[in-house]
């Protein structure tokens, strides 16, 4: 049976926990394959609700098999903290959880590093998390970093990460504390440690079903985002891919998030940011606060020009919408079609961040549909400018939409 992969197509925040919840019913196992607890995936179903960080956001469906995957930086405590949540929640869950021995350890040092980066970056913030990402992979990447395995290892984990103290300077103080913390959580989390990629491979033999779900957003990808105001993973699919062990060609659905507007949180340049009474409207409406940091999000209209470039890298077959039910208080609707830049209109989304804070979004204006949206799998039954706005977007991107979600709840789903 085929993989799926649900990935967001903006700065992140698209509504990825509602939607993996809601597609989690079809699937066998639901993999988080990159990122780390920066993320933060809501989901509602009834009286529960939870905000995932790190388990994929799968943990109310009862069937499904949970896998962190090899590309996910893991915050030990963070993940006990989480599983007992959702024990609380879904009384057996931990039999269904499973976390790659390869996923890398986010040490206590490492989020401490990761403030004091951002410290001393002063007037070139980055406006990272605190949740220790950067420096974790940045250690992955220098091979110096601690393996989830090697918690089986317990005297080769304390050798290696004696060396990795050396290496980072780490006063006996701090080394004692970060020591505890690693070898504190052996016994919890040792039990659930796998060869994810190896499972994940058999299954897929099996005819099992598999939805590879995204953190954060592609315009947050450390390749293909507005670099360096962006996260330490890949977050598009070649990110979910590498993260997860499967192969490219067991995929056959790759599911774009786009959320009717546009959401930032954190630096860095943001086209179609309108910090004005539209953009009020959209947070206060659409509860735009971080579910990780409860920062407020900068809010703007549908910039099409950086959803496009999104869904070429990622190779969208279809589009989920979200949160259209927010644009629904507006007379008049805008969608960025074009940028200018230094007097020329250009159609691509430039990646260079110095370039793209140059650009200047070019509108179109749509007419608002001005009512509550509800459910119908009649397209014709849509309010008419809402069906209109469907139709444009996807010309424009000449992908389909095949869901749109109008609410936080399970069943505010529209399928077509
Ligand atoms: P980091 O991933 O904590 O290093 O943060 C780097 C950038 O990515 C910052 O602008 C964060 O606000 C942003 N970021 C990280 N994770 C998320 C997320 O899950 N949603 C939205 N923005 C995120």
């Amino acid at each position: 049976m085929p993989v799926a992969a649900l990935l967001g197509l903006q700065w992140g925040d698209e509504g990825k926990g509602k939607c993996t919840d809601y597609l989690a019913s079809g699937f066998d196992i639901v993999v988080r394959c990159q990122g780390g607890a920066n993320a933060g995936h809501s989901v509602e179903a009834g009286e529960n609700n939870m905000i995932t960080h790190l388990l994929p956001a799968a943990v109310l469906q009862k069937q499904v098999e949970l896998v962190i995957g090899n590309g996910v930086v893991i915050d030990l405590w963070e993940i006990i903290k989480e599983i007992n949540e959702a024990e609380n929640l879904s009384p057996g869950i931990k039999e269904r959880i499973k976390i790659s021995k390869n996923s890398h350890i986010v040490l206590p040092f490492h989020k401490y590093l990761d403030q004091k980066q951002e410290e001393n970056r002063k007037d070139s913030l980055i406006g990272t998390t605190g949740r220790g990402i950067g420096p974790c992979y940045s250690d992955k990447a220098l091979r110096i970093g601690i393996r989830a395995g090697l918690l089986f290892y317990e005297s080769v984990l304390t050798d290696f990460f004696s060396k990795f103290c050396d290496q980072h300077e780490i006063s006996s103080k701090d080394k004692d504390y970060n020591t505890a913390y690693l070898l504190g959580a052996i016994s919890e989390v040792s039990p659930l440690l796998i060869d994810s990629q190896n499972y994940l491979n058999r299954a897929f033999k099996e005819g099992k079903k598999i939805l590879l779900e995204g953190a954060q957003g592609a315009l947050l990808d450390i390749d293909h985002g507005t670099y360096p105001y962006v996260t330490s993973s890949n977050t598009t699919i070649g990110g979910l891919i590498s993260g997860s062990g499967l192969s490219p060609f067991s995929l056959d659905r790759v599911i774009g998030l786009v959320k009717a507007y546009t959401t930032r949180v954190g630096e860095g340049p943001f086209p179609t940011e309108d910090d004005g009474i539209s953009g009020q409207r959209m947070r206060a409406t659409g509860r735009e606060f971080g579910a990780t940091t409860g920062r407020p999000r900068k809010c703007g209209w549908l910039d099409l020009v950086a959803v496009k470039h999104a869904i070429e890298i990622n190779g969208v077959t279809e589009i989920i919408l979200t949160k259209v039910d927010v644009l629904s208080q507006f007379e008049k609707i805008y969608v960025a079609v074009k940028y200018s830049c230094k007097g020329e209109e250009i159609s691509y989304f430039p990646t260079l961040s110095e370039e793209l804070l140059e650009a200047k979004p070019v509108y179109i204006e749509l007419e608002g549909w001005e009512q509550e949206i509800r459910k119908t799998s009649n397209r014709n039954k849509l309010p008419a400018n809402f069906s209109k706005y469907l139709d444009f977007i996807e010309e424009y991107l000449d992908t389909p939409i095949a869901l749109v979600s109008y609410g936080p709840k399970r069943e505010e789903m529209i399928i077509f």
